[in-house]
Order: C-alpha cells, then sequence, then structure tokens
C-alpha cells in the first residue's frame, strides 16, 4: 500500500491534492518546527517524548498552538490508520502559517499551518541486518539554537549533502574542534569501556533516540557520561554508534576514511542494539 494520504490543516486527503499559500511563513522564512516520530506495526513509538519536544520547540519560537496531547495523538493514529499501518516514519510540521505581507516580525492574527505525513520506514528484524555507517567530519555552519527543531535545515541539507557526495552515510558536524552531532542524528562513543555523547546543550538536538539509549545503557549498568568530544576522540574511538529516529542506533565504522576500532560494529553497540529490538518485539508485537 502507498503512503498517500496526508493532513493539512483539519483534512486528510491525497498528498497531489494538498496545498499551502505561497505565503506561508514556512515556505517563506522557514518559521516553524518539525517532528519525525516512528511508527510500529501502527503503533507510535515514544509519542510523549515527541510531543514534550514539539511543545518545547514551538515555545522557543513563540508559536502558540492550542493542540492538547490527545488531539496530536487522536490525528496522528487516524493518519495512520489511512495510510495503512504497519511500519512508518511520520512527519509532522507547524509553521506560523500565511499573512497577507512578507515581514519579518510575527503577524498578528494568523493561524498555523499544520501538515503530517508518512511514509514506511524499514525495519531491521535483527542486528545482523543493521547496515554499518560510514561518516565525514565537517565543520558546523548551521545557527546557534540546534536544540530547536526547525525546519530550516539548508546547514542540515548542505552538510548531508557533502557526506552523500562522499560516498559515506552521515556528516559529524565539528564546532571549534570539537564533534557535537550528526546532520540528521546524535552520537555516542565508546572508549576502554566508557560511554560518552555530546551534552545536551544548545548545539545539538535532544535526540529521542539518544534518550532511549542513555535508559538502555543504564538498565546495563551503564552510565552514559555527556562530554564534550574532541575530534581527536572521536577518531580514537572504539566504538561509534549513530542514533535517530528513523536510523534507530547503528554503528559507525569509518571516520573521515579511517576504521573506528577494528573497523567491525562493536559488541557494546550489539548488546544495546539487540536490547532495543528485544524491547521493541516486546512493546510492538508481544
Ligand atoms: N532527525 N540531530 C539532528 C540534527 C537531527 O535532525 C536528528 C533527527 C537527531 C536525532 O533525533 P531523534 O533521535 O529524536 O530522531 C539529532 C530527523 C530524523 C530528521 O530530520 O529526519
Amino acid at each position: 500500500m502507498s503512503q498517500n494520504i496526508v493532513y493539512i490543516n483539519g483534512q486528510f486527503m491525497p498528498k497531489e491534492k494538498a496545498q499551502v499559500s505561497v505565503m506561508d511563513r514556512g515556505f517563506l522564512y522557514g518559521d516553524g518546527v518539525y517532528e519525525v516520530i516512528p511508527v510500529y506495526n501502527g503503533k507510535l513509538f515514544l509519542f510523549e517524548d515527541h510531543i514534550k519536544r514539539l511543545n518545547y520547540s514551538l515555545e522557543q519560537i513563540r508559536l502558540d498552538v492550542d493542540w492538547s496531547k490527545q488531539q496530536w495523538q487522536q490525528m496522528m493514529e487516524n493518519l495512520i490508520e489511512k495510510n495503512g499501518a504497519g511500519n512508518l516514519g511520520l512527519y509532522l510540521q507547524v509553521t506560523r502559517g500565511a499573512a497577507e505581507k512578507r515581514l519579518h516580525t510575527f503577524p498578528e492574527k494568523v493561524t498555523p499551518t499544520v501538515f503530517a505525513m508518512v511514509w514506511t520506514l524499514s525495519e531491521p528484524a535483527q542486528v545482523e541486518d543493521i547496515p554499518p555507517c560510514k561518516v565525514i567530519t565537517t565543520e558546523d555552519i548551521r545557527w546557534k539554537r540546534c536544540d530547536i527543531k526547525s525546519i530550516s535545515l539548508l546547514g542540515n541539507v548542505l552538510m548531508s549533502q557533502l557526506a552523500r557526495e562522499a560516498n559515506v552515510d552521515e556528516a559529524f558536524v565539528v564546532n571549534d574542534g570539537i564533534v557535537t552531532e550528526g546532520a540528521s542524528s546524535n552520537f555516542f562513543v565508546v572508549k576502554d569501556g566508557r560511554v560518552m555523547t555530546s551534552p545536551g546543550d544548545n548545539r545539538i538536538l535532544g535526540g529521542i533516540t539518544r534518550k532511549m539509549v542513555i535508559d538502555l545503557l543504564a538498565r546495563q549498568g551503564l552510565e552514559v557520561e555527556e562530554k564534550e568530544l574532541l575530534l581527536q576522540e572521536v577518531m580514537d574511538a572504539d566504538e561509534i554508534w549513530l542514533t535517530s529516529s528513523t536510523k534507530e542506533i547503528r554503528p559507525v565504522i569509518e571516520v573521515d576514511g579511517l576504521a573506528v576500532g577494528d573497523g567491525q560494529p562493536g559488541t557494546l553497540w550489539k548488546q544495546t542494539a539487540s536490547l532495543f529490538l528485544e524491547d521493541k518485539k516486546a512493546l510492538f508485537y508481544g
């Protein structure tokens, strides 16, 4: 089944029928925020965490949207059902809406534009099916509020394209010698049994998968250190993992053309990814 039904401002309709105004501030200014939520076997994964982050992003850009958690959930569940359920990625975007004139400042009396769509998410059944990743590093060219899940993604787009042209899967971004996250993911490094990730500040998006991995490690009795990671520490790591809602937890086996550890997915990664797959099975297929 093709995932063709979208939600736009109160209605469900085929993608090709959905329209937004050319005056929409999402289109003119990138003035909006978004979420990407995985759906497994027709059910939303970590919905509460995603709505909490959505509300944080909306608050930070000072956009009032009077949807309750229940309203978000109902709309998303309807959208999932109309698209045949299964395993999906769900994209939700809220912009400041369409005003009469193009003015940088907030317009008065505009209605936010709410849009959502889904697509098929391929889901690995076992750790052996999870593809290892290669990454490059590149200077972070984004703004200083990476904690907001803004739809203004030009910096992320340009850095992702660099990775694509280098025939790798992701670009890790470097701020003053410190590697903070990927262009569309967070990352963890393992060195001599220590697990580390960048501090959850304005230089990174506070990933929902990042939080989940921290919890999974706590269950194994491992504490994650949040610390600034120098490029050299990343290059010297025994293991590196990248995390995101669509990629889940993937091992990184190469950075800038050099092998990570012995160039194979690491044992702690395998243990943690297995735990995640087991949890998922119990939650969604149990
Ligand atoms: N990106 N950092 C950045 C810059 C991201 O864009 C993402 C996710 C993450 C990971 O966050 P989470 O675990 O909540 O997915 C970190 C999504 C998937 C995207 O833009 O498509």
